[in-house]
């Protein structure tokens, strides 16, 4: 049985990915973040192969103890999806100012250093695993070209999500001579998951329509591994 770890899965995309991966035969890592949302435990109790891991991306110590609390249940793991992000709206940039240090570290030690910690602590186990496959949800707001018209968005998540990519960049100059691959994922404008479960009017996606199309493209070989693409819900290509 194939095996995952997701960060962020107390809700949204990334307890849609668990339940997708569940219903696909994997055995499930969910990293649990919020105290206020018990929707992997609900998960949990109808389905044993859902393991759930107290995981903050941002703080080393903590990445290191989810490690080990997986290792305690498997000597190997295939997968690898970082979907954990601080993405709320913060007043952060040059057209808002004064602008406030204290928030672009947190999106930076959260979204952009949090993925790669997360790739360091689990080599061990992902060494082991038969895919070697690491798995990235981005957004467009990385991609420099597609942010061209954008004006007056803060700046600490666009800049932390285009940070993300390069360490996926470097990652992947380093580990796919290993046998590891890698998936760079924006998942489009997708609902918020309320604590009962519900979603929000606004916004476009279902989470779990997203995360159905997502496993998919995770789970699947590619022809050409070598190349790393920004690739979308609606299945394109973009530059990063
Ligand atoms: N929603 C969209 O329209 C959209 C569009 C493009 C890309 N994305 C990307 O898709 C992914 C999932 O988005 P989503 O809509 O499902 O967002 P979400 O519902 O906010 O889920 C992200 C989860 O990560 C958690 N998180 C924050 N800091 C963390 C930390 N230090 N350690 C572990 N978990 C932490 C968040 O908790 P808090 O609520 O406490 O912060 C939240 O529960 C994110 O990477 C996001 O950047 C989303």
């Amino acid at each position: 049985m194939p095996s995952v770890i997701i960060t962020g899965a107390d809700r949204g995309l990334g307890f849609a990915l668990c339940k997708e991966y569940l219903s696909r035969g994997w055995t499930v890592f969910g990293g649990k973040f919020l105290d206020d949302y018990n929707l992997l435990e609900q998960e949990r109790k109808k389905n044993p192969s859902l393991h759930i891991v107290p995981l903050n991306v941002g703080d080393a110590a903590s990445i290191a103890k989810a490690r080990d609390l997986v290792a305690e249940q498997t000597d190997s793991l295939d997968m690898i999806i970082s979907n954990a992000a601080l993405m709320g709206e913060v007043k952060c940039s040059i057209d808002d100012l004064p602008m406030d240090l204290n928030t672009p570290w947190n999106s930076f030690r959260v979204n952009a250093l949090g993925p790669t910690l997360m790739v360091e602590n689990f080599l061990p186990l992902t060494d082991k695993g038969k895919m070697k496959r690491l798995c990235f949800i981005s957004s467009e707001v990385s991609c420099i070209l597609l942010m061209k018209y954008r004006v007056g968005s803060n700046y600490p998540y666009p800049m932390s999500k285009s940070s993300m990519n390069m360490g996926v960049r470097l990652m992947h100059n380093l580990l796919y001579p290993q046998g590891y691959s890698f998936r760079l994922y924006h998942p489009g404008w997708m609902k918020r998951q309320m604590t009962d479960g519900t979603l929000s009017e606004w916004a476009m996606l279902d989470p779990a329509d997203t995360a159905a199309h997502c496993a998919e493209y995770f789970e699947t070989p590619l022809g050409d591994e070598q190349r790393l693409v920004l690739y979308d819900y609606r299945s394109h290509e973009w530059p990063f």
